[in-house]
């Protein structure tokens, strides 16, 4: 059993305690990972069975998207029992031996939490849904109609539809952000609270090193249930087209002052959990007015350890925008606190696709390089781009209920591509994967990367070990340079006597760079031929070309 915080806090080193500053984490979507028992969807033991690869890579965390008991409405985002594993996925003790596997490799483990809203297969709702008085009622946002029978309020689900359901059984509105089958949970009532807070100390003690919090700035609506007032033409609230949700500006239904209080009670849980074992929250925050999103660090550093940053999905890849973004990061967090950096997820297209192939070699070195922990969506090692999905073989309820937008996510979350034989070795060969393969997985996949140096796959691997050796890197300082040519964003990152200069092409064009003096040698680049000009010739960056070029101590 974990210990509550003592001295012994002070025995491990400022490394060990700060991981999730100075580690790389990577995503894996466990549908899509490795099936090892043939039924085309992967499971626990096919991630324990492929924790060789993050080792190799050189990552230092893996979160793994849900694997609770779920109806797969939402694939795991609808959780039935947040304290056991979909028979899909395998049993608990099969979780057990792949944090045990986890842990022996060196590797951390962040599991997904569910905190917004439950399936409504779960027990709880079941009994808040049975009568009015039932114990359990106020678990749930529940609401008459208005007068003429219409929802309680305006409020919009992200899913699409209003976010009220009516049901019939008690002739009352149940609130719902996302599907009509993941009723919110109402974080009001104080009985909820203490529940889903033991959901946490579950997993705490089973020994998981922290939790990606799921819409973590959802959970507090307005009490009052106020409507949104409308979008203003042109409002640009979101990272996409989010259809009708984008209509409505959003400050009644989510982000309520009092999910503060919320954060400050799980980080108090998480910190008296981490004397002996350091315990981290990472919580996905849609908010892009810098300041809303930066208050979940908390007003003492005592709310998130790292809310998500999404801006990098906000912004075109041209290096002044991109500058900027990080700029405007870099402004915002405050001080004490440290940065993240996303170029995908679950819910996103890919970057290989969104920027094109060779662009994504230098948006790896960019996320590899900036100041933050950098998140890695499993398979952009690969370069995998989305797999276009014929409309017959659609999963993602996203896509279904709010069509013609490209909001579909199943493109993101095709099954790894380990090698050139059937089904790319993520299932069994003759198995039909849950979704189909990329196309080009015969060639695009780790077996054949491994073997070639020039491959993204071996580009990412040294620049993981870049940044593990070098502490200007992993936990230094961030500068930017003035005076890059169009086109570049190039920024110097540096520790100690240590100094390092970044430089990003964002353009299918070769420029030439001046360099600044002191540059020694280059440490990496994603050109395999890069090399140093002589002392004081311009750099010729090539086509897409990014680099770290090390200084001598200024
Ligand atoms: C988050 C998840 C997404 C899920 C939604 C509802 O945005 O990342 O995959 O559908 O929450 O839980
Ligand atoms: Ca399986």
């Amino acid at each position: 059993m974990p210990q509550p915080d003592s001295p012994s806090t002070l025995a491990l080193s400022t490394d060990a305690r700060s991981w999730w500053r100075t580690g790389v984490v990577y995503q894996v979507y466990p549908r899509s990972f490795q099936d090892t028992n043939g039924d085309g969807v992967g499971d626990l033991f096919g991630i324990t069975a492929r924790l060789d690869h993050l080792v190799a890579l050189g990552v230092d965390a893996v979160w793994i998207s849900p694997f609770y008991r779920s109806p797969m409405k939402d694939f795991g985002y609808d959780v039935s029992d947040y304290c056991d594993v979909d028979p899909v996925f395998g049993t608990l003790a099969d979780f057990d031996t792949l944090l045990a596997a986890a842990h022996g490799k060196g590797l951390r483990v962040i599991v997904d939490w569910v905190p917004n809203h439950s399936s409504d297969q779960h027990p709880w709702f079941q009994a808040s849904r049975s009568s009015r008085t039932d114990p359990r009622r106020d678990w749930y946002v529940w609401r008459d109609g208005r007068p003429d029978g219409s929802p309680p309020n305006n409020w919009l689900a992200v899913f699409g539809g209003p976010s009220w359901t009516f049901d019939p059984a008690t002739s009352q509105y149940y609130l719902h952000s996302f599907l009509p089958e993941q009723p919110d949970l109402n974080w009001r009532n104080p009985h909820l609270r203490r529940a889903m807070l033991d959901t946490l100390r579950f997993w705490l003690e089973r020994g998981v090193d922290g939790f990606r919090i799921d819409v973590a700035h959802v959970l507090m609506k307005d009490p009052e249930l106020r409507d949104n007032p409308p979008a203003s033409q042109g409002r640009a609230a979101f990272h996409k087209d989010m259809g009708a949700y984008g209509s409505q500006v959003h400050v009644h239904d989510r982000n309520h002052p009092d999910v503060h209080g919320v954060y400050r009670e799980i980080r108090a849980l998480l910190d008296s959990y981490s004397a002996a074992q350091p315990r981290t929250s990472v919580g996905e925050i849609h908010l892009f007015d810098l300041a809303d999103w930066a208050s979940f660090y908390g007003k003492d550093l005592d709310e998130l350890h790292l809310p998500f940053n999404f801006s990098l999905l906000k912004v075109p890849w041209d290096a002044a925008a991109v500058r900027r973004a990080v700029d405007e990061i870099e402004a915002a967090v405050p001080p004490g606190a440290w940065p993240n950096w996303v170029l995908g997820n679950h819910d996103e297209p890919r970057i290989a696709t969104r920027i094109g192939p060779a662009a994504a070699r230098a948006a790896m070195l960019l996320l590899l390089t900036l100041r933050g922990t950098p998140t890695l969506y499993y398979g952009d090692e690969l370069g995998m781009e989305d797999v276009p999905i014929p409309e017959a073989l659609v999963q993602d309820p996203f896509g279904k209920r709010v069509p013609g937008r490209g909001l579909g996510r199943d493109p993101e979350r095709t099954p790894m591509q380990w090698d050139a034989g059937p089904n790319a070795g993520f299932t069994d060969p003759g198995v039909t994967p849950w979704l189909p393969l990329a196309a080009d997985a015969a060639s695009r996949n780790v077996a054949v990367q491994q073997t070639r140096p020039e491959s993204i796959l071996a580009l990412t691997g040294r620049l993981l070990a870049a940044r593990r050796a070098r502490p200007a890197l992993h936990r230094g300082d961030y500068r930017p340079l003035g005076g890059a040519p169009a086109g570049v964003f190039s920024f110097y990152r540096s520790q100690g006597g240590e100094r390092l200069l970044v430089l990003v092409n964002f353009r299918p064009a070769a420029v030439e760079v001046a360099l600044p003096a002191g540059a020694r040698s280059v440490v990496v680049s994603t050109h395999p031929a890069a090399a140093l000009p002589a002392a004081g010739a311009p750099l010729l960056l090539r086509p897409d070309e990014a680099m770290v070029v090390e200084l001598s101590a200024g």
